[in-house]
């Protein structure tokens, strides 16, 4: 709770005022991530090395944009900070812990932005403005926007980003979780859940499963278990 307290207090100054009300779920992201430090270790292991090839086979190496960097728990930054001149992690928020990792990097900058299609449709317009955009990477954001609409929504919101990465002039990198399954302590399916508001995904490459909740963390009876799909090229897998 401490460290919880000591990074709310330590965020808070450099938000911006519109962006702070997402300071505590933030929070509970980043210490949800140190406290399941073990369980997510292999997630976060493979997306960090599947991002740092795919950063490595970009043709461009002027501006890249990571979508949802948040924590930055999956994110290669030295890596993706080497090869581009300008690296762009943006997110609704930007806590002091990822702030410190990036201050390490003169090319690398938070731009705080709300990319929910739910808030605005055309979210991801200020992409078009960049001059030299060379990569823009989809972050595990996309479940995320649909979870804060409601259900009738979701399907909407889902469609409005997938599509508008695939309206973007310059390669991009979708790495998202499909659905969501409960399993009790017999091995025995409880629930599932599609995560994408039933919109059919191409095949990935790359799949495989992120125990985000093991017994104890949401509840005791029950483990909570994402799988991820990973498009290196998510233009290409849409075209297939
Ligand atoms: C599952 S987390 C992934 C975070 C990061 N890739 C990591 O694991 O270190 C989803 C991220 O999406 C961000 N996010 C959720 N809704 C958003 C929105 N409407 N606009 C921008 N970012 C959003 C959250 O703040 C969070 O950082």
């Amino acid at each position: 709770m401490l460290a919880e307290i000591a990074t709310y207090a330590t965020s808070v100054v450099a938000t911006p005022k519109p962006f702070r009300k997402h300071l505590g779920p933030a929070i509970g992201l980043w210490a949800r991530g140190r406290r399941q430090h073990v369980a997510w270790t292999r997630h976060i292991a493979r997306t960090n090395l599947l991002l740092g090839q795919t950063c490595a086979d970009q043709p461009g190496h002027d501006t890249a944009v990571i979508l949802g960097s948040g924590p930055l728990f999956d994110v290669p930054l030295k890596t993706i900070a080497k090869k581009f001149a300008t690296v762009l992690l943006v997110d609704i928020a930007h806590l002091a812990p990822a702030r410190r990792q990036m201050r390490d990097f003169a090319n690398v900058h938070p731009v705080w932005h709300d990319l929910s299609p739910a808030q605005n449709p055309d979210t991801l317009d200020f992409l078009h403005a960049i001059n030299g955009l060379d990569w823009v990477v989809s972050l595990n954001l996309a479940s995320q926007l649909a979870a804060s609409v409601p259900e009738q929504n979701q399907r909407a919101v889902i469609d409005d980003h997938l599509d508008g990465l695939l309206a973007l002039d310059c390669p991009v990198t979708l790495a998202t979780d499909l659905n969501c399954t409960l399993t009790d302590k017999r091995g025995n399916l409880q629930q599932s859940f599609d995560l994408l508001g039933t919109r059919a995904m191409p095949p990935a490459p790359h799949r495989w499963t992120w125990e985000v909740a093991p017994f104890g963390e949401d509840s005791r009876h029950w483990r909570r278990t994402h799988a991820m799909a990973f498009y290196p090229d998510w233009k290409a897998a849409s075209s297939n």
